[in-house]
């Protein structure tokens, strides 16, 4: 593989944040869920030692053959392993013995700027290419795929959900339109027909595609779903003590994550009005942080993606003695 300038690639998000926040025993069990080209899951294998060990996945199988280059480059008495895998497998791909023993996870949703500037993959308006969006190439139904089958009902709804698009209608209806006469194959036919479709105010947007190019990234590779199934397992796989960090660069996933991290603290069903508890549901642990970690402005100036970002971490309880 060529060399590779990683700080291009994709300069990792909150990245003194996230390690400070997943406190990293020498000898724990880390697995960084998004490993992408390796920048949180570098900084988390270098602060590892004798007896830690480090799972990178991934379900973009060339993000995984940068990671693996980079973490190459480690110095460090850890192991580790990478792993090509979406949310949805986990934590089938995880041996038993670690099941209930995981010191760290971190998620770092969305794509990376690799995946972004490289118009091949098909996820951006600024860059001509097939209309794929596919983060794992192996799934089935392309962005191209999605627009082509997709009732128009539908397609509104995904634009306002995933787009907070609010000239959804509209879109989609050009989308419809043109498809009757010859499919939409790239993102440069799929940008014009945004540009056309929004009032001539809105074009004077930074850019009026940006919302329906993210809203159909987060159809394709089932963004929403992932995330939850995420959500749901995690608990089962921590050790006491563990901590879960969550970079989200979406409200609907930010909300996702608080209202998880919520269950997890208080999961108790009973109706508010029993006097007592009586389902037994113990809290899980708690959230580190009252509010969720933002970049601050030195990192905003030099990489525009942490803009967005939220950084949110769970604690889970320590055993009762
Ligand atoms: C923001 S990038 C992570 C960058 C990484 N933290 C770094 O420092 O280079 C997000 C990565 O998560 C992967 N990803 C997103 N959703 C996923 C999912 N449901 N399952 C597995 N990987 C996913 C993407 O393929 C992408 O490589």
């Amino acid at each position: 593989m060529k060399s590779v300038d990683y700080d291009t690639w994709h300069l990792p998000v909150l990245l003194d944040r996230v390690i400070e926040s997943l406190s990293i025993k020498p000898d724990g069990l880390y697995i960084d869920l998004t490993a992408g080209g390796g920048g949180h899951s570098a900084a988390i294998l270098a602060g590892l030692g004798r007896g830690g060990r480090l799972l990178a996945a991934d379900r973009d199988p060339e993000a995984l053959a940068v990671c693996e280059q980079r973490l190459r480059g480690v110095e460090t008495a850890a192991v580790y392993e990478v792993i090509r895998a979406a949310f949805s497998e986990f934590p089938a791909w995880l041996s038993e013995e670690y099941r209930g023993h995981v010191d760290g996870v971190l998620a770092d949703l969305g794509v990376s700027s690799h995946q972004l500037d490289d118009s091949g993959r098909g996820f951006s308006y600024l860059h001509d290419g097939p209309l794929d969006m596919r983060m794992d190439p192996g799934l089935k139904q392309s962005a191209a795929d999605l627009i082509a089958t997709v009732r128009e009902e539908d397609l509104v709804a995904l634009l306002r959900l995933y787009g907070e698009e609010r000239y959804a209608s509209s879109i989609a209806k050009s989308i419809v339109q043109r498809r009757r006469e010859k499919p939409i194959s790239t993102t440069g036919e799929l940008a014009d027909i945004v540009v056309c479709a929004v009032p001539p105010h809105a074009r004077r947007d930074a850019n009026p595609s940006r919302r329906t190019f993210q809203a159909l990234r987060m159809a394709v590779n089932h963004e929403q779903e992932e995330l939850a199934h995420l959500l749901q397992v995690l608990p089962d796989v921590m050790a006491p003590g563990g901590r879960v960090a969550v970079i989200s660069f979406h409200s609907l996933e930010d909300r996702m994550v608080k209202q998880a991290m919520r269950r997890w603290e208080s999961p108790c069903e009973c109706p508010r009005d029993f006097p007592e508890c009586i389902c037994g549901k113990k809290p899980l642990g708690s959230s580190v942080h009252s509010k969720p970690i933002t970049a601050d402005e030195s990192e905003r100036e030099v990489n525009r993606r942490s803009r967005s970002a939220k950084l949110r971490v769970f604690e889970f309880r320590e055993a009762d003695v």
